[in-house]
């Protein structure tokens, strides 16, 4: 593994604020517990819940950073119902996933929105996991990585290299989003080094490439090791302590010549 491991924590619109503060302190008491040792673990709460995660996590010294999962392009004004990024970073947030396929395709983000609000959310100095995947007549096409190569070049193309260090990509194939119908390990792995090779065209060398699409405790250890990936972003298993901090655990053992 050539980065330290990431795993994100997708929770989308589920858990309200009360929920969101026991799954919180359910993590930091198993954490306290089991440490791990070489994993970076983000939570990505609803927004209404962001500051009830971050202050456990404040006062618990729980060791996880704090997502938001979608952020506007703009700095503040008429944009009703959005949040910005000034707002985000007075809370203690410190990533945000931009482009999630949820986002692309039931609220309309296209790919110069996508591209306007990651270099909008790394001027303001958040770290941002840039999702990418394809459909899956796309992929019966066997045009994923055409696919993901546009995506991926329209989203990232000219952004200054001081911004590079602030970014990761998730490979999520549509298909493989909460159908319990996960990628192969060869499939991640193909794609993986795809997008390893987009982003070295682009000058982008240091991103770490995770793997988003019905990860759960049975295949995380799989796909981390023969998917090559350097970590996950988790919906559905991020929903239970016990089912996201195993699949942390696959990356933990997977890390420093381990795997
Ligand atoms: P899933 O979601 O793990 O429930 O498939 C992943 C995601 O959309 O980030």
């Amino acid at each position: 593994m050539r980065h330290q491991p990431l795993v994100i924590g997708n929770w989308k619109m589920n858990l309200d604020y009360v929920e969101a503060l026991h799954l919180g302190q359910q993590i930091g008491v198993m954490l306290k517990n089991k440490p791990v040792e070489h994993v970076d673990i983000v939570l990505a709460p609803p927004f209404v819940d962001i500051r009830s995660v971050t202050s456990i996590v404040e006062s618990e010294k729980i060791p996880v950073e704090v997502a938001a999962q979608h952020v506007n392009a703009n700095e503040n004004g008429a944009h009703t119902g959005e949040v910005s990024v000034s707002m985000l970073k007075r809370l203690n947030v410190t990533w945000v996933l931009v482009g999630h396929s949820e986002r692309r395709s039931m609220y309309a983000m296209d790919d110069a929105t996508v591209s306007a609000t990651l270099r909008h959310a790394l001027r303001g100095g958040l770290r941002v996991v840039l999702c990418v995947g394809e459909a899956l007549e796309i992929r019966e096409a066997d045009d994923q990585d055409e696919f993901v190569r546009t995506q991926l070049v329209s989203a990232l193309k000219g952004i200054d290299a001081r911004f590079h260090e602030l970014l990761s990509v998730a490979y999520e194939p549509i298909w493989a989003i909460g159908t319990g119908r996960t990628a192969t390990s060869e499939q991640v792995a193909s794609m993986t080094a795809h997008i390893r090779n987009v982003l070295s065209s682009l000058g982008v060398d240091a991103a770490r490439v995770l793997y988003g699409g019905s990860v759960n405790t049975e295949n995380a250890a799989t796909i981390v090791r023969e998917g090559l990936v350097d970590g996950f972003l988790v919906g559905g298993a991020s929903l239970k302590a016990e089912s996201f901090l195993s699949i942390v655990q696959s990356c933990d053992d997977c890390y420093d010549g381990k795997r």
